[in-house]
C-alpha cells in the first residue's frame, strides 16, 4: 500500500539518481522544442512546465506511476460520486455544483443535481431582490454592504474570488468578509457600516465553528442596536448543511441557503458558500465562474494523463516533494487582484494533503503536502525571492501570468510582466561563477576585491518553475485556475494513497480551546489541567487583562 513499493516510483528513484544534476540551461541550448514539448493548453489557459528539472522520459515515468496508482479510475470514483472520503463517509462532489452539462450525479443512487440547481435558482432569485431593490432593510433603504461571516472555506475562496473579480462587482454593493474571531476584524468592518443598509451572510456548512457563530451573535448584537428583533430577517441569511443550528440561532429556514455534506468546506466556494460572490458580481458572473470550473473538469476528466494540466503539475510536485526533498512550493501571481489566490490555494492543498496515515490507517514513511505560500509578483521579489534564487532550499515556483490587466495603466502591465518573465528565467538559467568575473571585471574589480564579491553573485540556477500564462483573469478563467489546483492536489493524495478530503487534523487544537476558555473566563483563581507552560500562561493573561 506504500508507493515506495509501486515499480514506477522505483524506476524514478533510480532515474532521479541519473539526472538529479541535469542541468535545465543546458537542456534548453540542446532541444529548440522543449517549450512546444513541454507545454498544454486548456481553452485559453497555457501551462509552460518547460522549466523543469525533467527530460521526457522524466514525464514518461511521473505519466507511468499516475497509471500504476489508476489515476483514472480514481478520479471517475471522485465525479461520479464514490465514497472516497471514507473516513467521514462521504462522496466528494464539488464538481457537481459546477456540472454545467446537468448530466445525473448519482449519491446513494440519488441524483443530485435538482438539489444544485434549485439552490442555483434559489441564489439567483435572491441576488436579484436584492440587486434590483426588492429586497429592502429594515427602514425600505436598499442593500449597500454585504457581510460574509466564515471562516477557512466558508471565507477563504469567496473572499479570493470576490477580490480578483473586483471589476465585475455591481455598482452600489460592497461585500466584506469577517472571519477572525478577533474583535478587531469584526469591528473595523462594522464601525464603516450602516445597519439599515446591511446584510449579513452567515456561512458554515456545520453551523458550529465557534469563531463564526460569536462573530454573527455579535453582529447581530450591534445589528439589535438599531433595529428590532423582527428586522433580522431582512438582513441575516445564512448558508449551512445545517438547518436546525440556522433556526435556534434566529436565521428563518427561508432565508437559508443550502450546502451538503458531500461539499468539503475547502471546495464550497461553488456552492451556496459562494453566495457573497454571485451578490457581489451577480449571478451572471458567477456562473460563468462554474462555466470555468466545468471547463477545467472536462480537461481532466478526458484528456490524456500525459496532456493533462492538472496531472502534470500534481506529478510534478511529487518529483520536487519525494525525490528533490523539496519542503515548500510558491504559488506567485503577478496580479495584484489574486493577492489572496495563495490563501485560498494554502488551505486548499494544506488542509487536503497535509497527512501522516494511509487511506488503509497506517503511518506513511514518505513526504506528503508540502508548505504552499506565495504572495502577488513583484512584490514578492524585494521580499523572499532571494532566497528561493539564493538559499540552500529547493523551491518550485508557480507563475500566474495574465496578459493583460482590467486596469491597463501605461506600460505598467508590461512591466509587470516582463518581471515575472525574469524571475523565472533567471531561477532557470543562474549566473555562473564565469559570467559574474566578466561583469565584475568590466564593472572595474580586479584582484582580491574581485575574489571576495565573486562567489556572492553567483546564482545557482536550475530552480525550476511552472508559468501559467492567460490572456484576462476573466471569472471563466478564474474558475478554471482554481479548480486546476484542486484536481492537482487530488492527484497527488491519489499517488500519496491517503484521503485528501478529510482535517481530522484540526480538531483537537478546536477541543483544547473549548476547555481553556472556561480557565480563562473563570472569576476565581481555579484552572483545570494543562501542563506547566499552559498553566502559567493561563495565569498571567488572567494578571495582564485589563
Ligand atoms: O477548521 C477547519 C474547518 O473545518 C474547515 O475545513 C472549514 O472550511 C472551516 O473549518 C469552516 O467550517 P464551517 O464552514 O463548518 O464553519
Amino acid at each position: 500500500m506504500t508507493p515506495l513499493n509501486i515499480p514506477e516510483w522505483q524506476s524514478l528513484d533510480r532515474h532521479y539518481g541519473d539526472i538529479k544534476f541535469l542541468s535545465m540551461r543546458e537542456q534548453f541550448a540542446l532541444d529548440s522544442g522543449r517549450f512546444e514539448r513541454f507545454t498544454i493548453r486548456s481553452g485559453e489557459l497555457l501551462l509552460d512546465y518547460s522549466k523543469n528539472r525533467i527530460t521526457q522520459e522524466t514525464i514518461d515515468k511521473l505519466i507511468a506511476l499516475a497509471q500504476a496508482v489508476n489515476m483514472k479510475d480514481w478520479t471517475e470514483r471522485m465525479f461520479t460520486g464514490d465514497i472516497i472520503n471514507h473516513t467521514e463517509g462521504r462522496a466528494v462532489l464539488h464538481t457537481a455544483l459546477r456540472n454545467r452539462s446537468n448530466s445525473p450525479v448519482l449519491v446513494d443512487g440519488q441524483d443530485v443535481m435538482p438539489l444544485v440547481n434549485a439552490v442555483l435558482e434559489k441564489m439567483a432569485r435572491f441576488c436579484e431582490q436584492v440587486h434590483s431593490g426588492s429586497w429592502l432593510g429594515y427602514s425600505g433603504k436598499k442593500i449597500t454592504d454585504i457581510v460574509n461571516i466564515g471562516i477557512g472555506g466558508s471565507d477563504l475562496g469567496p473572499a479570493m474570488i470576490c477580490d480578483a473579480l473586483e471589476p465585475y462587482g455591481i455598482d452600489g454593493l460592497s461585500v466584506h468578509f469577517v472571519s477572525n474571531v478577533d474583535g478587531t476584524d469584526l469591528s473595523t468592518t462594522l464601525e464603516k457600516l450602516n445597519p439599515e443598509t446591511t446584510l449579513f451572510v452567515v456561512a458554515s456548512k456545520t453551523f458550529t465553528t465557534q469563531e463564526t457563530l460569536t462573530n454573527a451573535q455579535s453582529a447581530r448584537q450591534w445589528f439589535l442596536k438599531s433595529a428590532q428583533q423582527s428586522d433580522v430577517a431582512k438582513h441575516f441569511v445564512a448558508v449551512s448543511t445545517n438547518a436546525e443550528a440556522v433556526a435556534a440561532f434566529g436565521i428563518d429556514t427561508a432565508n437559508m441557503f443550502e450546502i451538503w455534506d458531500w461539499v468539503g468546506g475547502r471546495y464550497s466556494l461553488w456552492s451556496a458558500i459562494g453566495l457573497p460572490i454571485a451578490l457581489y458580481v451577480g449571478m451572471d458572473n458567477f456562473e460563468r465562474l462554474l462555466d470555468g470550473g466545468h471547463a477545467m473538469d472536462l480537461h481532466f476528466r478526458n484528456q490524456p494523463l500525459a496532456e493533462n494540466i492538472p496531472v502534470i503539475m500534481g506529478m510534478l510536485g511529487i518529483w520536487y516533494v519525494n525525490f528533490f526533498n523539496s519542503q515548500t512550493h510558491a504559488i506567485v501571481p503577478y496580479d495584484h487582484s489574486l493577492a489572496r489566490f495563495p490563501s485560498h490555494m494554502q488551505q486548499l492543498d494544506m488542509e487536503s494533503n497535509g497527512k501522516f496515515i494511509n487511506r488503509q490507517g497506517a503511518r506513511i514513511n514518505y513526504k506528503t503536502g508540502p508548505v504552499i505560500w506565495g504572495t502577488p509578483g513583484t512584490n514578492g521579489q524585494h521580499a523572499y525571492f532571494q532566497l528561493i534564487h539564493q538559499g540552500t532550499q529547493l523551491i518550485p515556483v508557480d507563475f500566474v501570468l495574465p496578459v493583460n490587466s482590467h486596469y491597463p495603466e501605461c506600460d505598467h502591465q508590461s512591466i509587470l510582466l516582463a518581471n515575472g518573465l525574469a524571475q523565472a528565467e533567471a531561477l532557470m538559467k543562474g549566473k555562473t561563477a564565469e559570467e559574474v568575473r566578466s561583469e565584475l571585471v568590466k564593472e572595474g574589480y580586479e584582484g582580491k576585491a574581485l575574489e571576495a564579491l565573486l562567489p556572492h553573485k553567483v546564482f545557482p540556477g536550475n530552480r525550476p518553475s511552472n508559468a501559467l500564462l492567460f490572456p484576462k483573469l476573466t471569472p471563466e478563467m478564474l474558475g478554471q485556475l482554481v479548480a486546476l489546483y484542486e484536481h492537482k492536489v487530488f492527484v497527488q493524495g491519489v499517488v500519496w494513497n491517503i484521503n485528501s478530503f478529510d482535517q481530522w487534523g484540526v480538531e483537537l487544537g478546536k477541543q483544547l480551546a473549548k476547555a481553556i476558555l472556561p480557565d480563562l473566563l473563570a472569576a476565581d483563581e481555579s484552572i483545570s489541567e494543562h501542563d506547566s507552560s499552559t498553566t502559567e500562561l493561563i495565569r498571567l493573561i488572567r494578571q495582564l487583562r485589563q
